[in-house]
This record gives C-alpha cells, sequence and structure tokens, in this order.
C-alpha cells in the first residue's frame, strides 16, 4: 500500500469519527429515521467525502441493509434498539464503522457484548493473525455474555470503491487459515443476538448495487445505471438518492428493469425473527507499516 492511500483512509476514519459522534447526539427518540438518514448524509457529504454506502439504520430485529425510503414515516420509538452503520470514503479508500444505541437502557448487556467483542478483536489482531481465529473470539466475547453471534454476517475485507471484498471476517469459530495481511483493509463488525443467530433476507430492498454494463431501452434506466457507475462508482447506493431526481414511479420502473437484466442487484432488509433484539460494533484497520490502525477509533 502507497503512504497516500493509507493517508486516504485515515482520512476517511476521521471523517466518519466525527460524523460518528455526532449522530450520538443527534439520535433521539421520536425523531424520524429519515431526518437522521439525511442529516448524517448532509455531513458526510458537507466534508467532501463520499459515501461508501448508505446510512443504514436498523432497529430491534433488523440486523442490517435498511435505510429510510423515499417517504418513511417511521420514528425512533423508546424501546428501539438501533443499529448505526455508517460508510465514508475517500477517493475510494473506505472506513465502515457502527455502533448501538439502547434508547431504553434496558438492553444495555447486548449493546456491551458487541462493544466487548469489538474491543477483544481488536485486541488480538495482528498482522498474520489468523481470520477463523478472529471469529472465535467473537464468539466466545458474546456467548459469554448470555447471546447468540450471528453465524451469517461477517465483517470483510476493504479495498478501493469496493465496501465488500473478501476475505469475510467470521463472527463465530471458522476454520479459515487466511491471515490479516500487510498493506490490506479490513472492517471487522460482530453481531449478537436474543435469538438464534441467524438473519434471513426480507422482502423488501432499498439498497442497490451496480453489477455489470447492459445496453438499455428505457431511458431513466440508462441513466440510473451510468450514475450508479460514475456517480456511486460502482458502490452501494439508496433507493431513496434516486427518488428526489426521477421521482418515485419513474425509478421503481427503472429499477426493476435495472434488476431484471442483470445491471443492479439489491441488497435485501437482513433479519433475525420478530421480537428478537441485535446489536452490532464495528471498526476499520489497515495493517500499514507492520502495524495495524484503527481508522474509526
Ligand atoms: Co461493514
Amino acid at each position: 500500500m502507497e503512504k497516500e492511500e493509507f493517508e486516504n483512509y485515515i482520512k476517511a476514519g476521521k471523517i466518519l469519527k466525527t460524523v460518528q459522534d455526532n449522530a450520538r447526539k443527534k439520535a433521539k427518540i421520536g425523531m424520524k429515521l429519515l431526518d437522521l438518514a439525511e442529516s448524517i448524509e448532509k455531513e458526510i457529504f458537507d466534508a467532501k467525502a463520499g459515501m461508501a454506502f448508505p446510512v443504514n439504520l436498523s432497529a430491534n430485529n433488523l440486523a442490517a441493509h435498511y435505510t429510510p425510503s423515499f417517504n418513511d414515516e417511521t420514528l425512533i420509538e423508546e424501546k428501539d434498539i438501533l443499529k448505526i452503520d455508517i460508510g465514508v470514503h475517500v477517493e475510494g479508500f473506505i472506513a465502515d464503522a457502527s455502533f448501538t444505541v439502547d434508547f431504553s437502557e434496558e438492553n444495555s448487556k447486548l449493546v456491551e457484548a458487541t462493544e466487548q467483542a469489538l474491543e477483544n478483536a481488536l485486541s488480538m489482531i495482528k498482522i498474520g493473525t489468523q481470520i477463523g481465529k478472529i471469529g472465535e473470539e467473537i464468539e466466545k466475547t458474546i456467548t459469554s455474555f448470555g447471546f447468540k453471534p450471528i453465524e451469517n454476517l461477517s465483517g470483510h475485507g476493504l479495498m478501493k470503491f469496493i465496501a465488500h471484498a473478501s476475505p469475510s471476517i467470521p463472527n463465530i469459530s471458522k476454520n479459515d487459515s487466511r491471515t490479516i495481511e500487510e498493506g490490506k483493509a479490513y472492517a471487522i463488525e460482530p453481531f449478537a443476538s436474543t435469538g438464534k443467530g441467524r438473519v434471513k433476507e426480507a422482502t423488501k430492498t432499498e439498497i442497490f448495487e451496480f453489477a455489470k454494463q447492459i445496453p438499455l431501452r428505457n431511458l431513466d434506466a440508462r441513466k440510473i445505471q451510468a450514475k450508479a457507475i460514475e456517480e456511486f462508482n460502482g458502490l452501494p447506493f439508496a433507493e431513496r438518492w434516486l427518488m428526489k431526481e426521477f421521482g418515485e414511479t419513474k425509478t421503481k420502473i427503472a429499477l426493476r428493469e435495472l434488476l431484471l437484466k442483470g445491471s443492479i442487484s439489491g441488497h435485501p432488509i437482513l433479519k433475525e425473527d420478530k421480537d428478537i433484539l441485535v446489536s452490532q460494533a464495528e471498526h476499520t484497520i489497515i495493517a500499514f507499516n507492520e502495524e495495524i490502525h484503527i481508522t474509526t477509533k
């Protein structure tokens, strides 16, 4: 990794940290999730950085990939466990971090389980640490709190303009002898659940990502495909971002065509069973100059 790349990773992490601290202060019971998402995204924009993905605001049994829709009226409720997952990039170099807000303060153990799992994972990670061992540490910690790690959600590598690169960093013990390597960036993100520790896809999808360039007839679809490539740089984007420009109906029609033709793919909301609660904590690290740097702390 070049020094300049490293510096961009650090810059992205610093911006994210500031935005995250502000989000912690802004998030209040009774607030619209849409207002929170837009205010976080505006801060990233004002910092002259890019969005690595739409702000994820997944509450309660929703674990990931919920970003408010265009006219979302959902409010933060008194009992919500809200995961705020933010991604920032500088010249394509990504910082990805999340935290959980427990509005009722009745679920502090659940929140602590992922925070502690993340801490423990970060303190054991060195260059050469086996990926499978990180999952083992996360699982051990979350289990010790009496919860289940979510086995089918994982941390991931980060590459220029790629928010989810290989390898996956498991949240459970795995036989994976691949290691943390010099010059690479990773997001470590444990999830803890009061349920069985498995998420499934909901039918609702708010987040999409460019997949393949396809010749298209529909003008809006063509414009959106071009945006997905040039403006979003192949990174995930929100349906609501497009609706501001194209309107609701035209966006829906265009996205349907893009999905059907394979130009884009969707990231459906990932959820645990009803009435189950999920917490998450996440930081980005880079292995550079034989040291591990936490960029988002
Ligand atoms: Co992540």
